[in-house]
C-alpha cells in the first residue's frame, strides 16, 4: 500500500530494496503506471533495466498482461517504447514509456535528450551510475517527476549503497525493504526452496536483504559437508554427456571434465575430471590426451554429445581434427564463458538445491575445487584466480554445462507455488 502512495510525500526517489522474488518489480511497475497515468497526460517516461531483454522479461511483458484490461497498451518493440492510454470522463489520456538497457558503460548516452516525467529503474544496482544520474537529470525539470528503483543488495561499497541508501535523507530518497514472505504469490514450499537456493554471501544479500561483501570460502555449503554431494547408488540416465576442456599453459595444468546433464535440467553429475601437466608436451600429444579422455568416457559412461573448449581457437580447431581423425563423430565447440560474477550465484544455487553431484574416485577434483575456492580479496564479486585453489577444474566442469546456465538458474513459475502464470 505504501508503495502506491509514497509519491504524495516530499521524496523524489523511491528505492525498493529487497530479497529476490519478493514482488518488488511486479508491484512497483504497476504502481508506477497507475501514478504516471493519473498524474500526467501526454508525457514521457523511462523504463530501464540491466539490458533491454532483461527489462522486457522481468517487467514489461508481465506488466502489460496485468494492465491491459484497464489501459490500452501499444508496444513498439523495434523502436523500444510503449504507449499507455485510457479514457477518463470522455477525455483520452496517453503517455509514452521509453524502454532501455542500462548496465553497460555508455548506455546513458541513449537517455540523453528530452525531459522525462519519471523513471523506473529495475535492478538499479546492475545499472551504471551514469544511467542513474542521467535518469535524475532527465527528470530534474519536471517538478512532480519521481524515480522508482528496485534492487537486491550487493557489496556495501556499491555506489547506490554509499551515495543514496546511506544518505537517504540528504538525497531525498525513500527506502522500502522487502522480504520473500511479502510476495503473496509465493507458497510456503516456494519460500523454503528459495531459502535453499542461496548460500553464503548470496543468502545474506538475496534472502536476508543485507549489504555484505564476500569473504573467505565461496561455497561453504560443500566445504562443510562434501559427502552430501557424492553420488550414491547407480549412475542415473542423462539427457547428454558433455566434456569441458580447459587448456593448460606454462603455469596452469590442463583440465578435462565430463559432466552428465540430468533430464529437464534438474541437475548435473561430474563424471570424471583429470588434470595434466602439459608444459613439456607437443601439440599432437595434447590433442591425443583429449581423444583418450573422450574415448574413456564413451567406454565407461556412454555417448558423448559435445566437447566444449576454452579458447584459443587454434586449439579448438586442432581438437576437432583430432577427434574426427580418431573416428569419433562428436562436435567440438567453443565454451560459453559468461563473467565469473554471473557464474558464482548459479553454482551456489545449484549446490543449495543439491543439483550438483560428483563421483568418488572419478571427479574428486571438482568437489575439491568447489570446496576450496575463495572470494578474490580485491574484488569479492569474483573468485580468486591466483593459485589459491583449482580454478582449472572449476572451469572445465562449468564449460560442460555453461551453455545451459539459464535453464539451471531459472526459477520456474511452478516453483512459485503454481499460482502465477
Ligand atoms: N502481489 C502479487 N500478486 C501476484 N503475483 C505476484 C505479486 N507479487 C509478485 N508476484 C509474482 O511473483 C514473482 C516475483 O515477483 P517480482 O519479479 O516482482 O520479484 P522481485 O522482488 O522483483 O524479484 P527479483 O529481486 O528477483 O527481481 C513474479 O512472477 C510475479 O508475477
Ligand atoms: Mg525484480
Amino acid at each position: 500500500m505504501e508503495m502506491t502512495q509514497w509519491w504524495r510525500g516530499s521524496e523524489d526517489i523511491l528505492l525498493l530494496q529487497g530479497a529476490v522474488r519478493s514482488g518488488k518489480s511486479y508491484g512497483a511497475s504497476i504502481a508506477y503506471i497507475m501514478w504516471s497515468m493519473f498524474q500526467f497526460n501526454n508525457c514521457e517516461f523511462i523504463f530501464v533495466g540491466q539490458t533491454y531483454n532483461a527489462i522486457m522479461r522481468n517487467v514489461i511483458y508481465r506488466l502489460i498482461s496485468v494492465i491491459k484490461g484497464t489501459f490500452k497498451v501499444t508496444l513498439n518493440k523495434s523502436e523500444g517504447f510503449m504507449t499507455v492510454q485510457c479514457t477518463v470522463n470522455g477525455i483520452v489520456r496517453k503517455n509514452t514509456y521509453w524502454i532501455f538497457g542500462g548496465g553497460k558503460d555508455g548506455d546513458h548516452f541513449k537517455l540523453v535528450g528530452s525531459t522525462m516525467s519519471g523513471a523506473f529503474i529495475d535492478e538499479a544496482v546492475l545499472c551504471t551510475r551514469d544511467v542513474f544520474e542521467e535518469c535524475k537529470a532527465r527528470c530534474a525539470l519536471e517538478p512532480n517527476a519521481k524515480i522508482w528503483g528496485t534492487l537486491n543488495p550487493r557489496q556495501p561499497s556499491h555506489w547506490l549503497h554509499t551515495e543514496y541508501i546511506k544518505k537517504a535523507e540528504e538525497q531525498n530518497v525513500k527506502v522500502m525493504l522487502f522480504f520473500p514472505e511479502d510476495n503473496p504469490a509465493m507458497s510456503q514450499a516456494a519460500i523454503e526452496k528459495l531459502h535453499r537456493s542461496f548460500t553464503g554471501v548470496y543468502y545474506d544479500r538475496n534472502v536476508k536483504n543485507l549489504w555484505v561483501a564476500g569473504d573467505g570460502l565461496l561455497f561453504q555449503i560443500i566445504a562443510d559437508d562434501p559427502e552430501r554431494y557424492q553420488l550414491k547408488g547407480n549412475i542415473p540416465a542423462f539427457s547428454r554427456i558433455n566434456i569441458g576442456v580447459d587448456w593448460g599453459d606454462g603455469k596452469s595444468e590442463q583440465s578435462l571434465t565430463a559432466t552428465g546433464i540430468l533430464p529437464n535440467y534438474s541437475g548435473v553429475v561430474a563424471l570424471r575430471s583429470v588434470k595434466k601437466d602439459v608444459k613439456g608436451l607437443d601439440h599432437t600429444k595434447i590433442m591425443q590426451s583429449v581423444v583418450d579422455f573422450t574415448q574413456g568416457i564413451q567406454r565407461d559412461f556412454g555417448k558423448v554429445s559435445i566437447l566444449m573448449c576454452d579458447v584459443p581457437n587454434t586449439n579448438i580447431n586442432s581438437a576437432r581434427t583430432a577427434i574426427r581423425e580418431a573416428g569419433l563423430n562428436i562436435p567440438v565447440d567453443r565454451a560459453y564463458k559468461p563473467p565469473i560474477e554471473e557464474r558464482i550465484p548459479v553454482i551456489g544455487r545449484m549446490l543449495g538445491l543439491d543439483m550438483i553431484k560428483y563421483i568418488q574416485g572419478e571427479s574428486d577434483n571438482v568437489k575439491t575445487a568447489l570446496a576450496e575456492v575463495v572470494h578474490c580479496p580485491k574484488n569479492p564479486e569474483v573468485w580468486d584466480d591466483t593459485g589459491t585453489s583449482d580454478i582449472n577444474s572449476l572451469d572445465s566442469f562449468f564449460y560442460g554445462w555453461s551453455d545451459n546456465m539459464s535453464q539451471f538458474s531459472r526459477i520456474r513459475s511452478s516453483e512459485l507455488g503454481g499460482r502465477v502464470a
